[in-house]
Formats: C-alpha cells, sequence, structure tokens
C-alpha cells in the first residue's frame, strides 16, 4: 500500500525558557491527532519533541502537501498555542507560527516538515531524526555519510543493493532552487555544495538503481521567511532502513560522531551535536549544546508500532562524553569566532548599532 509519513514540527513555546516542551503540550496535541484518526484522516500518529520543538510524527493516504494534513498540524500548533503555551504563559508562545493563517499548505508559513509518499515494502522500518538548537545544514554531514562514506555504511561496498549509490537533492535556501547530484561519481561536487551548510542542504535521498526515496529532510529556514531571527530552524528528518538501504545500525553509526553545527546560544554560535535519549532532549548548557533524538518505526499498513528511542544506550555514552569535551572547548571562545558564528549567519546581532555609533570616529589609517 502506498502510505504518507508527515513529519511536522514547530517550537510554539516552551517552559523555562527556550528549555523543553510542556506536557500539557503534547497531550492537548495527541488529543487533536487522536481524533483526527477516528474520523479516518490519520491512520497513525505519535507526538513527541526535543527540546522547546513539538513534533507531529503523522501517518496518512493523503500523499504530500495535503491541505488536510497539513491543515490539521496547523490547527494543532495554534489550538496548542492558545490553550496552553498562553495560558501557562510558556515562554515564546507561538514561536514558529509566522503566517497569521492558514492557506492551504504550510510551505512558508513557519512549521518544519519533512513528508513523503512511498509504497510500503514488505517490512519497513524508518528513523524519525530531530533536532534543537540547529538549522537544516546540520543533516549534511550525517546524511552524507550514511548514503556516500563506505566508511559509515559498510553496504554502500558489500551490499549489491547499495552498490550503485544514492542521489542527493539539494536545495539553495537562498535561491530556491535544487540540484541532483550523483554519489560515488559526483562526490566531490556534492561536497562542495553541502560543505556550506547555512546556504546548501540536502532535501531528499535516492537509491540510483531504482530512485526508491531513502531520506526526506525539512529545509525550511525561518530567518530567511520571516526576514529576521525567530529561532533556529531546529530540523526534522526521517530515513527508511534496511533491505537494500543502509541498515539501522548504518544510520545510527554517523551520530558517534558529534559534530560541530550551527545554532546553540541565541541561533549564534557552534555548537556539537549531541545524540540523547528523548528523555535527555532538553536544552540547558548554554541553551544546548545543541541536541539530536532519534525514533524509530516499522511501518505496518501505515500503524507506526513503535516507537524506539534510539540513542537511548550506552553505545552514545561515548559520543554525549565527546560533545561534552567539544562544549567545554569551543565555549572557551566566548564571543569570538569560530565558536560565535561569522556576522552574516548570526541571528542576533549588535554590528550594525556598534558600526553606527563608530561611524564619525572611524578614521583612515593614511
Ligand atoms: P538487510 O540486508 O536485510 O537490511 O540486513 C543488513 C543488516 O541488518 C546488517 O546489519
Ligand atoms: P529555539 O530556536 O530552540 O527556540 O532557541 C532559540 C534561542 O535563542 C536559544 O538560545
Ligand atoms: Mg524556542
Ligand atoms: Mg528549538
Amino acid at each position: 500500500m502506498k502510505v504518507t509519513l508527515s513529519v511536522i514540527k514547530a517550537d510554539i513555546g516552551s517552559l523555562v525558557g527556550h528549555h523543553v516542551v510542556h506536557p500539557e503540550q503534547i497531550r492537548v496535541a495527541s488529543e487533536k491527532l487522536k481524533k483526527a484518526k477516528e474520523a479516518g484522516l490519520l491512520i497513525d500518529y505519535h507526538v513527541t519533541n526535543v527540546g522547546d520543538d513539538l513534533q507531529l510524527i503523522m501517518t496518512h493516504a493523503k500523499g504530500i502537501d495535503s491541505e488536510e494534513v497539513h491543515g490539521l498540524a496547523w490547527d494543532t500548533f495554534t489550538e496548542v498555542t492558545e490553550k496552553v503555551s498562553k495560558k501557562l504563559k510558556l515562554y515564546a508562545a507561538g514561536q514558529d507560527l509566522l503566517a497569521t493563517a492558514f492557506s492551504g499548505n504550510l510551505k512558508g508559513m513557519g512549521p518544519g516538515i519533512a513528508e513523503a509518499e512511498f509504497e510500503e515494502r514488505i517490512s519497513e522500518p524508518v528513523i524519525v531524526f530531530m533536532a534543537d538548537k540547529t538549522e537544516p545544514g546540520a543533516w549534511n554531514l550525517p546524511l552524507y555519510k550514511i548514503f556516500a562514506d563506505p566508511f559509515n555504511t559498510a553496504g554502500l561496498v558489500i551490499d549489491e543493493s547499495l552498490h550503485e549509490g544514492f542521489t542527493f537533492r539539494v536545495m539553495d535556501v537562498y535561491e530556491d532552487k535544487v540540484v541532483d547530484l550523483h554519489a560515488p561519481e559526483e562526490l566531490y561536487d556534492l561536497l562542495a555544495l553541502i560543505g556550506t551548510t547555512g546556504r546548501y542542504v540536502i532535501q531528499s535521498v535516492f537509491r540510483r538503481k531504482d530512485s526508491l526515496l531513502a531520506a526526506v529532510a525539512s529545509t525550511a529556514r525561518l530567518s530567511l521567511i520571516a526576514g529576521k531571527y525567530v529561532g533556529k530552524d531546529d530540523p526534522v528528518m526521517f530515513i527508511r532502513a534496511q533491505h537494500g538501504l543502509p541498515a539501522v545500525g548504518e544510520v545510527l553509526e554517523t551520530f558517534a560522531f558529534p559534530h560541530l553545527v550551527a545554532g546553540w546560544m541565541r541561533g549564534s554560535h557552534n555548537g556539537p551535536l549531541m545524540p540523547v535519549s528523548i528523555k535527555y532532549a532538553k536544552c540547558t548548557r548554554f541553551d544546548g549544546p545543541p541536541r539530536v533524538g532519534s525514533l524509530g518505526f516499522q511501518l505496518n499498513e501505515g500503524k507506526l508500532v513503535g516507537p524506539e528511542d534510539m540513542f537511548d544506550d550506552p553505545a552514545f555514552d561515548r559520543a554525549r562524553e565527546i560533545a561534552n569535551k567539544a562544549a567545554d572547548y569551543i565555549r572557551r571562545h566566548g564571543p569570538f569566532m569560530p565558536a560565535r558564528l561569522g556576522p552574516e549567519e548570526m541571528e542576533y546581532t549588535t554590528l550594525k548599532i556598534v558600526l553606527k555609533k563608530l561611524e564619525s570616529r572611524f578614521r583612515l589609517t593614511r
């Protein structure tokens, strides 16, 4: 059967600054999706959070960009904002809801969306990844390693069905354009783009031999939509695994390295992406370090069997320890680059005001 998996998220206010979603927000959102399931719109759903971002994981038969499903997500976010965030005076209530009214589709309205329609395989393991205090480009390195690096994914070398490689659809988030690049032969071109994580973002990945969809990520950049800082985008993605795709363990392996990502305090710093169980998916130190949580499911006629909390495992203790060491190291740079982002990427800056103030005092050196 064809199933659509829609992972739609928004930060609509949180408990104690930008720390964590309030349990009442999860309860009200779940209640809303339960009704939609009873009414037959959704096949199944799971509501969760990573840090201050609320994720609606939904399956249905309506295809991508469905007005009904996107409308449901919008109504859920606005209702939770009104009924819970504002009532409890949670911090930054409705933060990511940039539009005032729903207009048929969530694109450009603030929430992050990773969604795809696909034929459910005989057995369909999917892993959802959700991050807080970072941006969509944070997925570039892991997606590259999972689908193009044989030192991460053994199957690229030893499994015939992965051996032809994968196609990466890369989006230029400034120009709203995409380009398809084929690995392994275009690896260097691919890396030339996706190393610039603030601009070129992997949107989806397909298997070469039959164009089977393997991964989808959210690519919205809130600051580009709103033209000003409104919080980091805190992206989501999901990856299908096994049987001619990277194994679950190959998908997770890349997160054993807590790579540096943009975000953290005020969306203006680099920090290590720490893999954590959902229980620890709440940002503290310097509003971080940036975190990634992961839930695994088996799809069964669209039903979400699970979830499994994929990073709830001592095997990732070492990654967390490295992340904490990296956090100590980079924090000691204080306001200096590269701990602080470059001026073009900073979400908060006083540079313009300072330059204006000093304008008359700047003098030529000769
Ligand atoms: P599949 O080829 O069935 O996905 O098995 C690979 C595997 O799980 C090895 O870890
Ligand atoms: P969020 O994008 O997670 O809301 O974080 C905003 C922030 O400024 C953290 O310091
Ligand atoms: Mg927030
Ligand atoms: Mg957040």
